[in-house]
């Protein structure tokens, strides 16, 4: 029998993170999760995985953990700098392949914080030794966990109005969680996919009018947009936010709602197979555990 290979996962206990290790089980390798003393890994129940404990702002608990390893997918954030010394230390302790999550936030003509530091992981990824595949999602969603479809289900669920930051007509191209998965167990043993980045987008992209449309029919709800013009828009984020209880929102997240955000996946399709879900089947799955969830 072929020897399984150990791949070392950071984020494991995050959103994306769980259902990379699930993939990574349901595809043979032997799965190791970098959590910190405070990560809740009740999240990881159920899966046969291992814990070694380490801190990404202690890149010496990574090399200790990875010298024992063949893979590493770094699920965790590279937009907070520690980029460069993750792949300092995959070279050190001799682990060739590497997969790493950015985002397609990096294209962004807007000053985002994050931005800088993502770059410069990018670039220290781009410059190393290693075989490494460079994933960058657009917006991910799917399940009860993700960041910001919970939050607009959850708005349409409740209210009958809905406010939209300017025309709403900016086009969006948002990844179900399962998709990107799928797509770390695919290319780990990959070598086409050694040394190119993807930008990985859901199946077709749509506007935020019809992202909203879409979620208010699901939920079976009619719903009125409200257009705000931009420039109002700003002013009013800024006016509501010491009001408690309403929805906090910044400049920059206002301004990237009414930027373009499509992105081609057309050579993750070419180099290993990539067939995203299209939103309306990836929200539907979101809608049913919420709706199931509030059920019970
Ligand atoms: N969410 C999105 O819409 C989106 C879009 C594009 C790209 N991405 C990228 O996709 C990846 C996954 O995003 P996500 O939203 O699923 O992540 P998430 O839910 O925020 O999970 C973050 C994970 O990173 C771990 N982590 C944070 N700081 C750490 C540290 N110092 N040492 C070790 N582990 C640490 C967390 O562990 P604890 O459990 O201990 O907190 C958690 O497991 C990230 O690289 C993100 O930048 C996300």
């Amino acid at each position: 029998m072929a020897v399984q290979k150990k791949v070392l996962v950071t984020g494991a206990t995050g959103f994306t993170g769980s259902f990379v290790v699930r993939e990574l089980c349901a595809s043979g390798y032997d799965v190791f999760c970098f959590v910190r003393g405070c990560s809740d890994i009740s999240v990881l129940n159920g899966y046969q995985v291992s814990y070694v404990n380490g801190d990404l702002d202690h890149p010496s608990t990574l090399f200790e953990s990875l010298k024992k390893m063949d893979v590493l997918v770094n699920v965790a954030s590279i937009g907070f700098g520690h980029g460069p010394s993750i792949v300092r230390v995959c070279e050190e302790a001799g682990v060739k392949r590497a997969i790493f999550f950015s985002t397609t936030a990096v294209f962004t003509t807007l000053e985002a914080n994050s931005k800088i530091k993502r770059l410069e992981a990018e670039k220290a990824i781009k410059e190393s030794g290693l075989d490494y595949t460079i994933f960058r999602p657009t917006m991910i969603y799917g399940t009860m966990r993700d960041r910001n479809m919970i939050k607009l289900i959850k708005f349409l669920d409740r209210f009958p109005v809905i406010p939209i930051f300017g025309p709403g007509e900016a086009l969006q191209q948002p990844v179900y969680v399962k998709d990107l998965a799928k797509a770390v167990a695919k290319v780990v043993d990959v070598s086409r996919t050694y040394k190119k980045d993807y930008n990985l987008s859901g199946k077709e992209p749509l506007t935020y009018n019809e992202v909203v449309d879409t979620v208010a029919n699901l939920l079976g709800k009619k719903v009125f947009k409200i257009h705000i013009p931009l420039r109002a828009s700003l002013v009013l984020i800024n006016s509501v936010k010491l009001i408690p209880g309403l929805p906090k929102f910044t400049p920059e997240q206002v301004l990237r709602l009414n930027e373009n955000k499509t992105f081609s996946y057309q050579t993750a399709v070419e180099d290993f197979g990539y067939a995203p879900l299209s939103f309306y089947e990836g929200v539907t799955e979101e809608i049913r555990e919420y709706q199931s969830y509030n059920v019970k």
